[in-house]
């Protein structure tokens, strides 16, 4: 039996920088249920202090209960730490609940090591697909929504590649979007930042035209003449307007070994107050901020990615975003949003790039519970179930 005024442990893992968004909403929500114990895992998947710690700053997450450390590797080395590591705290102290979310190494490491202690699991941002099992994150989406208990979904098609892919109906629930909940609730605060002034992108008379890039998927960074096609395109969009390139170290490991950094004129550091002294069209810089990120994706012209969770935030920001795959597990950024798919052909992504630049700005669109309250309804969900 319970004892009466126990409470309920639930452990919430987080590892890699797009996990941080997306919990921050879901423990302060569980934190208002006293009945309710939410501690945050970290895995250590992302370690870089701009990769991990200034999430935890700017979000307002609570330090993590465990830090399991396991860093860089292989996909198996990665996921088998996690697993290990992970498997020794659920065995230590028995959670009622794991929660993870996304669909990195450490969202299936941990899934998969409670599920087989018969813990339950609550998987947030499930069902996305992008058919595409080349992709590391396909795999990690489709065993963890495989092996989950409780399913949480961000749009209706997501609901809809689950029930095809025989879960019960009873235990997914479409509840919204949390990466959304964070951009709602840090919106004002990310108008404060001064990232535009640092990068030299505000002037005293003038507003700056710029495009924001993102950019670390293994299939664009990891084979050379992809990743050098890549960097032509937007070095020759960089003569069009200036272009922004907060890179992801892996990232920066490839552009280093090609020999490309002077190409892509990247500077170490931004200054704590700028402007940069670089007048350089292209600019790249190492992975910035929560918030600083934020600020620039709103004031952007256009966003270029190969993330996931951008395709969402440009759409609910109104930003035309042209994403650099040839699909999307987020198929309602391109039918309700503001999303391109353009693949990572240099002549397309140019060509789409001066269309979109020359036509009028989209209306910002909100797919249904984009709305800021996906966490709440989640608890709502988790107290009915587990209380
Ligand atoms: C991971 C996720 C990806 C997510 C991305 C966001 C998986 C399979 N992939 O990819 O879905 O979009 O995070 O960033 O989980 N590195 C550092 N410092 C860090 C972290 C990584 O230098 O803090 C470097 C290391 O060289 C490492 C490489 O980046 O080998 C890749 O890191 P890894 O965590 O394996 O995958 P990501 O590419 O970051």
């Amino acid at each position: 039996m319970r004892k009466a005024g126990a409470k309920k442990l639930i452990y919430l893992v987080v590892g890699a920088r797009p996990n941080f968004m997306k919990a921050a909403p879901l423990i302060h929500e569980m934190k208002k249920e006293p009945r309710f114990l939410p501690l945050l895992i970290h895995t250590g998947q992302h370690y870089d202090p701009m990769m991990s710690d200034s999430f935890f700053r700017e979000l307002r997450l609570p330090r993590p209960w465990m830090y399991l450390g396991v860093g860089s590797g292989t996909h198996a080395e990665q996921t088998g730490r996690i697993m290990i590591e992970f498997e020794k705290i659920c065995l230590a102290k028995r959670p009622g609940l794991v929660a993870v979310v996304g669909d990195v190494n450490s969202t299936i490491a941990c899934a998969l090591a409670a599920v087989k202690l018969n813990i339950p699991v609550a998987h947030v941002e499930a069902g996305l697909r992008s058919r595409d099992r080349t992709m590391p994150e396909e795999i990690n989406r489709l065993l963890t929504d495989q092996i989950s208990t409780y399913l949480f979904t961000t749009c209706e098609d997501a609901d809809r590649n689950l029930v095809r892919e025989g879960i019960p109906r009873s235990r997914i629930f479409f509840v919204g979007n949390v990466m959304i909940d964070s951009l709602q609730k840090h919106k004002v605060l990310a108008g404060k930042s001064n990232v535009l002034e640092r990068l030299g992108l505000k002037r005293r008379n003038r507003n700056d035209r710029y495009a924001l890039l993102t950019l670390h998927r293994p299939s664009n960074v990891d084979d050379p003449a992809v990743l050098k096609g890549i960097l032509k395109a937007i070095t020759d969009l960089s003569k069009k307007i200036h272009v922004v390139f907060p890179a992801h170290p892996r990232t920066i490991k490839h552009i280093r070994s090609l020999g490309l950094e002077k190409t892509v004129h990247f500077m170490k550091a931004l200054p704590a107050r700028g402007p940069i002294k670089n007048d350089q069209n292209l600019i790249t810089v190492p992975p910035l901020g929560y918030l600083d990120f934020l600020r620039l994706m709103s004031r952007a012209s256009l966003v270029l990615t190969d993330s996931g969770g951008i395709q969402e935030e440009t759409t609910i920001l109104g930003i035309p975003c042209l994403t650099l795959r040839d699909n999307t597990e987020r198929p309602i950024t391109v039918k309700e949003g503001t999303n391109i798919l353009v693949g990572n052909d240099p002549g397309r992504i140019m060509r789409t790039a001066s269309r979109v630049l020359r036509s009028q700005r989209f209306p910002p669109k909100r797919p249904r519970y984009w709305d800021g309250k996906a966490a709440r309804r989640i608890v709502t969900v988790l107290k009915a179930r587990l209380l």
